[in-house]
């Protein structure tokens, strides 16, 4: 099984990788995470990525596909995956065909429809484990305990790229980078749409009626 999902900024690609990940036992792979690790190592990519990413602009599609390539290459992607966050342009879709061929029918796409009114709120009440990635909504999956991870009791903070300026500079980049890779499945009938608004277990079984 090997799954791209698509969605705007807060669409909830990264709630739902990580549960889909879980059933079908493969790879959660978000190029967001790896940035976000790379940021917080103080890597060469790291630094490179750092102030694009806060400014709410896309990562050069070169390094994306340096680092995309290296992540598939590796044993556990070989049964299946799931890629969050990539490809989020033509050029990185089309290169990703080239990395993992599209022919034998096991790509599919999910794309998460959410309206741009529901992701400001979304994303500005989102709270993120800094150890492990776990994610919150101050109102919707608010952590038991304040700031304190449920999972591995790390602290929750917000993302630096959460602010309200950063996310509409997002969806900007979203609707005018991404929304042509969406295109670009849709005319090769592997892309589906989800209905993403509503809670988040109605919105996994949508998911999984979808991959049915
Ligand atoms: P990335 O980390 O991929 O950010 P994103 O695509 O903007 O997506 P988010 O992580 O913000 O949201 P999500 O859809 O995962 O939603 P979530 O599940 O957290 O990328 C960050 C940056 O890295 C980019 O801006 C770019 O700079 C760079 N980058 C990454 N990949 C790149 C690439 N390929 N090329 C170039 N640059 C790249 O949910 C959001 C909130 O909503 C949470 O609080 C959650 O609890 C809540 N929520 C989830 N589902 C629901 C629901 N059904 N109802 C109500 N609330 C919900």
């Amino acid at each position: 099984m090997k799954i791209i999902f698509i969605g705007p900024p807060g669409s909830g690609k990264g709630t739902q990788a990580k549960r889909l990940a879980g059933r079908f036992e493969i790879p959660h792979i978000s190029t967001g995470d790896m940035l976000r690790e790379a940021v917080a190592a103080g890597t060469p990519v790291g630094q490179q990525a750092a102030s694009i990413m806060a400014a709410g602009q896309l990562v050069p599609d070169d390094l994306m596909i340096r680092m995309i390539d290296d992540r598939l290459s590796r044993p556990d992607a070989t049964k299946g995956f799931i890629l969050d966050g990539f490809p989020r342009t033509l050029v990185q879709a089309e290169k990703l065909e080239t990395i993992v061929g599209n022919g034998n029918g096991s790509l599919r796409v999910l794309q998460l429809l959410v309206p741009d009114d529901a992701i400001v709120r979304r994303i500005t009440l989102r709270r993120t484990c800094a150890q492990c990635g776990a994610i919150y909504h101050l109102e919707n999956q608010p952590p038991a305990n304040d700031s304190v991870c449920d999972r591995c009791g790390a602290e929750v903070i917000a993302r630096p790229d959460d602010t309200e300026e950063a996310v509409r500079k997002r969806l900007e980049s979203f609707h005018r980078q991404t929304m042509p890779v969406a295109t670009f499945y849709k005319s090769k009938s592997i892309l589906r749409e989800v209905d993403g608004i509503g809670p988040v277990d109605e919105v996994f079984e949508r998911i999984e009626q979808s991959l049915a």
